[in-house]
């Protein structure tokens, strides 16, 4: 397993933390990059209930991935922030949803001209992905920062817009969530090194996993 790994027993108030701190120490505008998932919904409740107007105001937000679906759709990654955070959004410096329609490439461009994606909040699926990385999939080994994927074993619906690991590795700080038992298999490989999980492949100058007791089992960080 490549970064640090912390064992909690609240992982959505230990990810607030971890971004409080971290936009704390530095009053330059920074660069939010969201996910998805049950477990991303539960830490921007979290992170909502804990920040104000001021501290949105020097973020630019993006997005690591995203359901090539309409962004009011119940399945986007964007309604779900949108309905996490609340108003908090709307005080943001800017705000970028991916949108399918309009290609990868300009995504990428995106991310580029906002200097990279800053802080990058990830999960982990029960088969091994992370963003919308999926096993067997072609994005695996995408040199482009972002581009479209679907998941060729059909187990995770709609096409996807999906930053790729080398886009990853240009953050500042990667964040990577994961609660609960039905993570322990994906999560044990990831920490054996198995690069088949595609989360295995994360890389960057700095990465920090935050897993609970249920997920961690009795595997032993390595
Ligand atoms: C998505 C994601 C995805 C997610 C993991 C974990 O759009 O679904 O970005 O990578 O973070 O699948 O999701 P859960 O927390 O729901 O298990």
């Amino acid at each position: 397993m490549i970064g640090e790994l912390l064992v909690v027993d609240d992982v959505a108030g230990e990810f607030s933390d971890a971004v409080i701190n971290y936009f704390g120490s530095d009053p330059q505008p920074m660069v939010l990059t969201l996910s998805g998932g049950a477990t991303a919904r539960r830490c921007y409740e979290d992170l909502a209930s804990r920040t104000d107007p001021e501290f949105w105001s020097r973020l630019d937000v993006a997005w690591g991935d995203e359901r090539c679906v309409p962004l009011d759709d119940e399945d986007s990654n964007y309604a779900l922030a949108a309905n996490a955070f609340g108003a908090l959004l709307d005080d943001a410096r800017s705000v970028h949803p991916m949108r399918c329609a309009e290609g990868a490439d300009r995504y990428g461009r995106i991310l580029h001209d906002l200097g990279g994606p800053g802080l990058v909040h990830l999960g982990l699926g029960p088969d091994g992905h992370t963003a919308s990385l999926f096993p067997g999939s072609n994005a695996l080994t995408a040199t482009a920062d972002v581009v479209l994927n679907n998941d060729p074993l059909g187990q995770h619906q709609h096409q996807r817009m999906t930053m790729t690991f080398p886009a990853i590795s240009k953050a500042s700080f990667v964040i990577v969530t994961v609660e609960g038992e039905s993570k322990r298999e994906a999560l044990r490989r990831v920490i054996n090194g198995d690069r088949t999980a595609p989360a295995a492949r994360l890389d960057g100058p700095r990465l920090l996993w935050l897993v609970d007791h249920a997920a961690l089992g009795d595997a032993q960080p390595r």
